[in-house]
């Protein structure tokens, strides 16, 4: 439980590095890897709408690119800015990316509300039939 609340207060704190003009919809996300580090992502969006990153990915990247292939869990906090948190899940693509490192059981902590309350999925219960070569 404690690292759960660990890993939610570490994507609450990326919410605040979000960098969002367009939509002014702040995520953060963290992403526990199997060697114990947490890696921060938050969503970077860009004027061409279409090379915006979500949190998730932002994450995943770049514990991919720390040389981290295995991750324990996941927790993700979204919302507009200004306005009470409530349950962001992740998008269907950052769903898939998940997919390609994470198994059936991968948990992810969706946060709902302010004070770090959460609710746990499976990556299964999220994405059924994901799409593998
Ligand atoms: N967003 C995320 O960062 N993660 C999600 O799972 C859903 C959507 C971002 C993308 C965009 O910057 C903003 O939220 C509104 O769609």
């Amino acid at each position: 439980m404690q690292m759960e609340k660990e890993l939610v207060q570490a994507a609450l704190a990326a919410r605040e590095k979000a960098y969002a003009p367009y939509s002014g919809f702040l995520v953060g996300a963290a992403l526990l890897a199997e060697n114990g580090k947490v890696y921060p992502g938050c969503n970077v969006e860009n004027a061409a709408f279409g090379p915006s990153n979500c949190a998730e990915r932002t994450a995943v990247f770049s514990a991919v690119c720390d040389g981290q292939r295995h991750f324990r869990m996941l927790a993700v906090a979204g919302g507009k800015a200004g306005e009470p948190l409530a349950a962001c899940f992740p998008c269907g693509v950052c769903r898939q990316v998940l997919s390609e490192f994470c198994g059936p059981d991968f948990p992810v902590l969706v946060v709902s509300s302010d004070d770090g309350a959460y609710q746990t999925y499976t990556l299964q219960e999220l994405l059924p039939c994901h799409f593998t070569l």
